[in-house]
Parts: structure tokens; sequence; C-alpha cells
């Protein structure tokens, strides 16, 4: 995008800085120089580099709301009152600062956009990597490494996506979580959560979902290193650890509400 335009203005001393000069004179002003520098978000996310940092980052923010959500889900174990009680704390958050909902939504639209930045970023990356490599790799087996990993991310990505699209529809919406008659309240939680789960494929299919999102989470929280450049083999092991230890803690915090439900231990 950057080689269509004419070079600009970008810094007080141009030959300081060689690659200005090879680009030819400098015919920009400082008004231009502005407008240029307003897109330098976008210039960096059309490259490699920008969109897997784009991936980092947003996976960071989602990681936050995954391990947070499973903290805020314990309360199950202390009953209904303190689960429901929770519930409604967060449309509270921030008052009578800001008016009710307004920080919760504020929080929602960060983590659509997060989760929207991160699917295009992954996409595009998937595009690009494409059409790179129109040779495969020289070794076999690093080959099989790099294959097997994109593609458990798009099979567990996919598969996470499809679980959030159902789970909105159970807990938020109702759609799928009411007792036939459109008795659903979002705010009871505690019943909807216990009347959600005692249906067995229903648990079983958020267990399911849930390994997927560990699997996703294992991997993606490896990467994270990576993609931001931290990845000296100096780290490896502490990397690894935090990222087992990160996507062990979200999944068997999860897998336990199901498991409690069916169990009779939550009910
Ligand atoms: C078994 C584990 C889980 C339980 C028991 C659970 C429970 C709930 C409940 C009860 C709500 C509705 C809260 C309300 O409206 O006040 C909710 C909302 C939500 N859950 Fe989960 N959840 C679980 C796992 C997950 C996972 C793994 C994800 C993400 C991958 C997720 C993403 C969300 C989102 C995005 C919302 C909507 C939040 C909002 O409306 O502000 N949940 N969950």
């Amino acid at each position: 995008m950057a080689d269509t335009q004419a070079p600009t203005i970008s810094s007080a001393n141009p030959s300081a800085n060689p690659s200005v000069n090879r680009r030819g004179p400098v015919t920009g002003t400082a008004a231009t120089a502005k407008k240029r520098k307003k897109f330098f978000l976008l210039d960096l996310y059309g490259t490699a580099v920008g969109k897997k940092y784009v991936m980092a980052i947003t996976g960071i923010a989602m990681m936050g709301f995954v391990l947070s959500h499973m903290i805020g889900n314990l309360k199950m174990y202390l009953g209904e009152e303190d689960i429901n009680h929770y519930a409604e704390f967060l449309t509270r958050l921030g008052y009578p600062l800001a008016p009710e909902n307004v920080v919760l939504w504020i929080m929602r639209a960060g983590l659509i956009g997060a989760l929207l930045l991160h699917l295009h970023a992954a996409y595009s990356l998937t595009v690009m990597n494409r059409q790179a490599r129109s040779v495969k790799y020289q070794s076999a087996r690093d080959y099989q490494i790099a294959n097997f990993a994109s593609r458990s991310m798009r099979l567990t990505g996919i598969t996470v996506l499809l679980f959030l699209v159902w789970h909105l529809l159970d807990f938020t919406f109702g759609v799928t979580n009411t007792l036939g008659d459109g008795d659903f309240d979002k705010h009871q939680v505690y019943d909807n959560v216990v009347r959600s789960f005692e249906r067995v494929p229903v648990s079983a299919f958020y267990i399911l979902a849930n390994l997927a999102l560990g699997v996703h989470l294992y991997h993606g929280a490896w990467s994270i290193f990576q993609s931001l450049g931290w990845n000296s083999p100096r780290f490896n092991q502490w990397r690894r650890m935090f990222a087992t230890a990160f996507a062990a803690i979200v999944v068997v915090g999860n897998v336990s509400f199901p498991v409690a439900v069916l169990a009779g231990i939550v009910g």
C-alpha cells in the first residue's frame, strides 16, 4: 500500500534515514506527512508481523476474559444467591459513576472487536501463507508440525465459535434454555445453568468444546511469545509451563460445572 503513495517527509533530517533517500526526492508537505501517520497502524496490519501482533494482543484480551469468566462462574459453588448477585453486579459495574450496563457494554464491545480482529487476522494470515509458500518445507518434520498446529488451531477455533453461538443462545438469549413455555429469565443464572447441564448431550457438548478450547488456549498461549518476538530458547520451558497451566486451569474449571450438575453436587 505504502509503495503506491507519494514519498513523504518522515523525519526532520531525511538523510539520516537511508530508506527515504532510496525512494527519491521528498515531495510531501507537513499536511501529507500528518495524513500518512494516521494510517501507520493500517500499514502495519498489512504485514504478516502486524497481523501476528493483532492475533497476540486480541488473544491476550480474550484469555483474560475466559479466565475471569471461569473464576466468576465458580460462584455456582457458593449457591444460587451468590452467582445471581454476581451477574447483577456485572450490570452495575462503574455505577453510579456510569449508568447501569454502560461499562458492561463497553467491555462487550471490546470483546466483540477483539474476536472480529482475531478472526480476520487469522484468516488473512492463512491466505498470505498459502500465497507465499508455493514450495513445500525442506524438512518433512517441520512441515508436519507447522501443518498440525495451524490445522488444529482452525479446527479448535471453529469448534469454540460454534460453542459460543450455542452458549449465547442458551444463557444470554434463552432460545435453547426454556421449559418450553418461554419462561427464560437471564437473571436467574443459577437455574439456567443447572437446567441446561441437566441435559446430558448439552453437558457432553460443553465438555468437548472446552477441551477444544484448552488445545486452542495451549497453542495460543505458547504462540503469543513468538508473535511478540520474545522467543529466546532460554524461556521455552517457562512458556510451556505457562501455556499448560493456563489452559489446564480454564478447562478444569469450566468442565467442572457440567460434571457438578450431572453428579448432583450443584442443583
Ligand atoms: C462451563 C463453562 C461456562 C459456564 C457455566 C458459563 C456460563 C455463562 C452464563 C451463565 C452466562 C450468562 C451471564 C449473564 O447473562 O449474566 C454466560 C455468558 C457468556 N459466556 Fe459463558 N460460561 C461458560 C464458558 C464459557 C466459555 C468457554 C466462553 C468463551 C469461549 C464463554 C463466553 C461467554 C460470553 C461471551 C458470554 C456473554 C457475556 C455477556 O453477555 O456479557 N463462556 N456464560
